[in-house]
């Protein structure tokens, strides 16, 4: 184990904050190895401040950090992607072993900043990036056997907000106000809410195990916003909770990555995952399982993950990071399988479900169980209908939702929610 370990630290909001109270709760030692904080670069160096630190420590000038030959450790910590990026990548040229939770710079940057690791032997530890993982990411690197499925719940937010729609009935923009009032969410919430944080834990997981980040652009990333209480609720009387989840499958070298809410068994798994709680399952190509539930974000699992980081630097850990073997093609989204929830605003007439039942039929869709509900006193003659169907391709039904919302008799635009299976 090194003796000692020399810090730059990069931010000092929630997280740099929460580090920096950690090691000093711990009189800076980590094990047998005593960590040094050098410098502390932030935006503003007047700014109250929740820890109290000499005034000499902090600067406003990154470069201060990356030029000081005794630093061999960088933290980072102030998020974003440049000048974040800008400065990871010139500290690891400058052979300092890097440790960041900026999950939305490695989900555009991580083949990039990965490589320069590589290149110059330094540690990058990404722990804090996913933490609702961070216990499988060293497996993960690892593991000679690839993923064959890997589905999460990366958000606490969207978590917290679909468990309390179902609890109480409560429509979306309601809930939304409240995690805002709770803290659980930024003012801009749509990181969280549009499925963006979700899709950067996926992107940074993927690459970690397969060597290979894709685009953001090249997946489906479909947040919460569009669900409503009463699809919160109808899932419910199927027997599903609705989740938002990320999913990555792989077969020979066909890779499925998406990110959307999905209709999952209530009584299994992640489904089962309340509020702000964050869990993942997986299975590799050999068939073995793990899974584990954490919570998704805060000040203190943060820091301790970025802890553990800076535990493997000291004890000489090398950074693992599988180079892409095979080349992965991802598959176009029409062209998965998967089970569907189907929620149709019809008219209460006579023939109504055998013209959308017929319509499905003609695309190869069938359908596995219909709940049709009351007239809906708000809305004239309308009557919710609600279909949860049998395996059927995406573009399949994307062409019949498309015909069956032409039809008269249908009143608004149709609903669809993917339903999945999960691992456990
Ligand atoms: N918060 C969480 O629970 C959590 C969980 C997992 C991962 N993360 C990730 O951790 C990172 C930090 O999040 P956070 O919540 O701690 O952010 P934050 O509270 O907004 O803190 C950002 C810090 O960075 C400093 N900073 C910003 N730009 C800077 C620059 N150009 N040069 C120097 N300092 C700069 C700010 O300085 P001032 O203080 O002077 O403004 C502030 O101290 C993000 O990548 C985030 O995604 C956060």
């Amino acid at each position: 184990m090194k003796k000692k370990l020399h810090l730059g630290i990069l931010g000092l909001g929630t997280v740099g904050t929460g580090v920096v109270e950690l090691l000093l709760k711990r009189k800076q030692m980590l094990g047998d190895c005593r960590v040094i904080l050098e410098r502390i670069a932030v935006r503003q160096k007047r700014k109250k401040r929740s820890v109290s630190l000499p005034a000499n420590l902090l600067t406003t000038n990154p470069e201060d950090i990356l030029e000081d030959p005794k630093i061999d450790t960088v933290i980072e910590v102030i998020g974003g992607v440049s000048p974040a990026r800008e400065i990871i990548l010139e500290a690891l040229r400058r052979r300092k072993n890097v440790v960041t939770a900026n999950k939305a710079l490695l989900a555009r940057a991580g083949s990039e900043i990965f490589k320069e690791a590589m290149e110059n032997d330094c540690y990058l530890g990404v722990r804090a990036s996913n933490i609702a993982s961070y216990r499988l990411i060293e497996s993960l690197s690892f593991s000679p056997s690839r993923i064959s499925k890997l589905i999460g719940v990366f958000n606490g937010t969207c978590n917290y907000i679909l468990t309390e729609m179902e609890r109480k009935g409560e429509d979306f923009s309601t809930v939304l106000k409240k995690a805002q009032e709770m803290g659980y969410t930024e003012k801009d919430p749509s990181d969280d809410i549009d499925g963006y944080d979700t899709a950067h834990k996926l992107i940074v997981l993927l690459g970690l195990s397969l060597g290979y980040f894709p685009t953001l652009d090249s997946i489906l990333i479909e947040g919460i916003r569009r669900v409503s209480s009463q699809d919160v609720i109808f899932a419910k009387e199927l027997g599903y909770r609705i989740k938002l989840l990320a999913i990555a499958k792989t077969q020979t070298n066909n890779l499925e990555v998406r990110v959307h809410p999905a209709l999952l068994h209530r009584d299994k798994g992640l489904a089962r995952l309340e509020g702000i709680e964050n869990g993942i399952e997986l299975r590799d190509e050999v068939g073995l399982e793990i899974g584990m539930q954490a919570p998704g974000a805060g000040k203190y699992p943060t820091a301790t993950a970025i802890l553990e980081d800076l535990i493997c630097i000291a004890r000489g850990r090398k950074l693992t990071f599988p180079p892409e073997k095979r080349k992965l093609s991802l598959r176009p989204m029409g062209k998965i399988k998967t089970q569907y929830y189907l929620r149709f605003s019809a008219l209460d007439e006579a023939g109504v479900l055998a013209k959308i039942s017929g319509i499905l039929g003609q695309h190869g869709i069938s359908i596995k169980s219909v709940l049709q509900k009351g007239r809906d006193e708000r809305k004239a003659k309308s009557v919710p209908v609600i279909m949860l169907t049998h395996e059927a391709k995406e573009e399949d039904l994307q062409k019949a939702l498309k015909n069956i919302d032409n039809l008269p008799v249908v009143k608004e635009k149709s609903v669809l929610i993917r339903v999945e299976e999960g691992i456990f």
